[in-house]
């Protein structure tokens, strides 16, 4: 094609060519505030096609928009979270001498002594993990004659201004991208500046994990965020070049280089030992003081994750289990705080829900099995993933010593997932509801009795199963099971349904934690903000002049509204859950599908509304006025560009993040491997 040929003929040219455009499309973003939020400045670079059997240039470029849109996502978040001390001035990066330079001047008594005498032929100029590196963000180079004055070779750059760290990104299919199928990025910190904070890296997506639908948006985003932190300091390389900033940031001239960043505890359990990770820690697990520090994963002396025994669902464990089960956690943010780098703002930060309070003895290989702490099983069988969304099976994997805990089942345990439900008509004798706002409970209800020959009641093993709940205070919810009233589920105790044999358990400690209001759910996580999860059509109501509502006119207009839009859709009126009008009338619904109702999916009548109420407004008549729809729009989906195909193939995903050692710590973020447990290493 004319375009790689070009390419071919200059690869420099149309790279800056590339570069400038890109610049342009992301330049936006990063506008300095006088906040110093850290500057992260994004360059996607183009690889030159090379290979041939992965070559469509369609794919890469929609690959290349999906990670462009997380890196969008994820430096926003970023930015909203660490502070430094800005770089003065354009950011220049540094060239490498041993790389231009042949030879240099070796006598001491010569006035260019250790300055470049001769020129590498062969410089192709400077790259981050691959990704070349323009001359515009480069220092200048010079050759120098035995006496007198340079030769200037190349101009310092122009720079890029208002940057704190340049992120280089690539699309490509590496040969490491070959060598290691499951890889979906690596990433790597490539220049420090005078006080070894991280100046510039690279991440690489390997693309055909881009193009597979089998990676939702939010998932590519925690990705990206994972190796992003590591970039930014969060590795075993960079741990040892940590400094020690006692006083604020604005006086962090002279911070020296923390003494001990790692150590190992008594048990040869390696920790990462800084000050406000080890406190961040005890807070999460109710111990009081400090702890000797954070246990790091085992992965010789270059750790760069934390010990998934003790951080599961944290942003940085080396397993990831989808997005929806990840924490950009406290500790983490702790341990960027102790880099001395950055300045951090940790009223974003995530709570971990794992191990919160279980105390000092928690997560140790020697006491995960013995029954102390219900974060982790010992039975074989089924069971509820610690968030109660899936239904889990316990079981353990390399990253957990030995220790077992219940994992999302392969697919279909997702208990927020309405698909996974049974097909209308279908028997349904446990009672179980699969909706956005249903959860995993331990049960073992069941609507016929199951008899033995004798007549006595066989008894069943309660597991998980999923249903309705709706929190009523902080740390109290009720739950509704197929066809009974809601039930108040007291923490703790196990609770009877009517029409139902069997108990259902409520847990402790695991939902309606935040403080919100009586009538909230358990909020979701950020990604169940999908389309085909739950809809609220706003629609917004011209009000006839002097016109004035009461709650109960609301309640009756609301209704007359939904009897309206049910017409227009030509559907039934089980989508439809809850509407409501506020005071200053905007309607809201909710939509959903739930089991035995009959019609398309949601997302197909969702569509079919909005185009109707584009082309012809909704009017309705109550009491003595007509109310017209001004404009309708989707509440709740923040990414109208991901289809919902892709929401239905995430099932029961599992993600490994693993570190490879570079030249500064080289991250690879990739699937589970399939490898057996391995011995408790304690
Ligand atoms: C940092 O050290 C330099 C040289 O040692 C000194 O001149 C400067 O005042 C120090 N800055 C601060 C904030 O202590
Ligand atoms: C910290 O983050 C929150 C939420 O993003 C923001 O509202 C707040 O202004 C931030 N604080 C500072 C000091 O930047
Ligand atoms: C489990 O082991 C810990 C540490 O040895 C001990 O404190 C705890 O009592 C044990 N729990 C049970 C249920 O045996
Ligand atoms: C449910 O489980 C409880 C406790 O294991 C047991 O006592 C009860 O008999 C079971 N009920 C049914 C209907 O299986």
């Amino acid at each position: 094609m004319k375009n790689n040929k070009n390419k071919n003929d200059c690869p420099l040219a149309s790279l800056i060519h590339l570069l400038h455009f890109f610049a342009v499309v992301l330049g936006g973003e990063t506008s300095r505030l006088p906040t110093e939020k850290v500057g992260i400045q994004t360059y996607y670079t183009r690889d030159p096609v090379s290979n041939e059997a992965w070559a469509p240039e369609a794919d890469e470029m929609r690959g290349a928009s999906r990670a462009l849109a997380a890196l969008r996502e994820t430096t926003r978040r970023i930015q909203s979270i660490l502070a430094v001390i800005p770089v003065r001035g354009p950011l220049l990066l540094s060239r490498d001498p041993t790389r231009y330079c042949h030879a240099i001047w070796g006598d001491p008594d010569t006035p260019n002594y250790h300055r470049c005498s001769l020129l590498n032929p062969g410089y192709q100029g400077e790259s981050c993990l691959g990704a070349k590196i323009p001359d515009a963000h480069l220092r200048g180079y010079s050759v120098w004659p035995e006496h007198g004055l340079p030769q200037l070779i190349q101009p310092d750059g122009p720079g890029v201004q208002n940057t704190d760290f340049l992120l280089y990104v690539r699309v490509a299919h590496t040969s490491k991208c070959h060598k290691e199928p499951s890889v979906i990025a690596y990433a790597a910190c490539c220049q420090l500046d005078s006080k070894d904070r991280p100046l510039a890296g690279t991440i690489v997506y390997c693309a055909q994990h881009l193009t597979s639908p089998s990676l939702s948006h939010s998932d590519i985003v925690m990705g990206t965020l994972h190796e992003l932190l590591h970039t930014l300091g969060f590795s075993g390389e960079l741990f040892k070049k940590w400094r020690d900033c006692s006083s604020e940031l604005s006086a962090r001239e002279n911070c020296s280089t923390r003494k001990q960043v790692t150590r190992r505890d008594e048990w040869g359990q390696l920790l990462l030992s800084t000050p406000a990770v080890s406190h961040s820690l005890a807070k999460h697990l109710g111990v009081p003081g400090a702890l000797l520090g954070a246990p790091l994963e085992e992965e010789g002396s270059l750790s760069s994750h934390w010990e998934s025994r003790l951080f599961q669902g944290s942003v940085m464990t080396a397993t990831f289990e989808g997005a929806q089960r990840s924490r950009l956690d406290p500790v983490t943010l702790a341990a960027f705080e102790d880099s001395g780098w950055y300045q951090v703002n940790y009223s974003t930060a995530e709570q971990l829900l794992w191990g919160q309070g279980s105390g000092v003895g928690f997560g140790l290989v020697s006491t995960c099995s013995n029954g102390s702490s219900d974060f982790f099983c010992t039975r074989s069988g089924l069971g509820c993933h610690y968030l109660h969304l899936d239904k889990g099976s316990c079981s353990s994997d390399p990253t957990l010593e030995g220790c077992r805990m219940y994992k999302p089942s392969a697919s279909g345990g997702e208990c927020w997932k309405v698909e996974n439900g049974l097909l209308a008509g279908a028997e349904n004798p446990h009672g179980e509801i699969y909706h956005p706002y249903s959860r995993c409970f331990l049960a073992n209800l069941t609507s016929q009795v199951l008899s033995k020959d004798k007549g006595s009641q066989l008894s069943v093993t309660p597991t998980g199963r999923c249903y309705l709940h709706q929190c009523t205070h902080k740390g109290t919810y009720k739950v509704q099971v197929e066809g009974s009233p809601w039930i108040p589920c007291l923490p703790g105790t196990a609770i009877q349904i009517p029409g139902y044999y069997g108990l259902l358990y409520c847990p402790q400690g695991r939902l309606c934690l935040s403080n919100q209001g009586t009538s909230a759910i358990t909020s979701p996580p950020r990604s169940f903000s999908t389309p085909n999860l739950l809809f609220q059509l706003s629609l917004g109501l011209t009000e006839t002049p002097g016109y004035s509502l009461g709650k109960e006119q609301r309640e009756e207009l609301a209704e007359v509204v939904l009897q309206a839009l049910v017409t227009r859709g030509g559907s039934s009126r089980c989508y439809f859950h809850s509407p409501a009008i506020t005071s200053s009338l905007v309607f809201t619904v909710s939509m959903w599908k739930p089991p035995g109702c009959q019609g398309p999916s949601v997302a197909t009548l969702y569509r079919t509304l909005t185009l109707t109420l584009q082309e012809k407004p909704l009017q309705v008549h109550y009491e003595e006025a007509i109310f017209t729809t001004e404009y309708s729009k989707l509440l709740t989906s923040s990414d109208h560009n991901l289809s919902v195909t892709d929401q239905l193939l995430l099932t029961g995903f599992c993600l490994l993040l693993l570190i490879l050692v570079g030249a500064l710590g080289t991250m690879a973020y990739q699937k589970r491997a399939t490898r057996q447990v391995g011995p408790s290493t304690t």
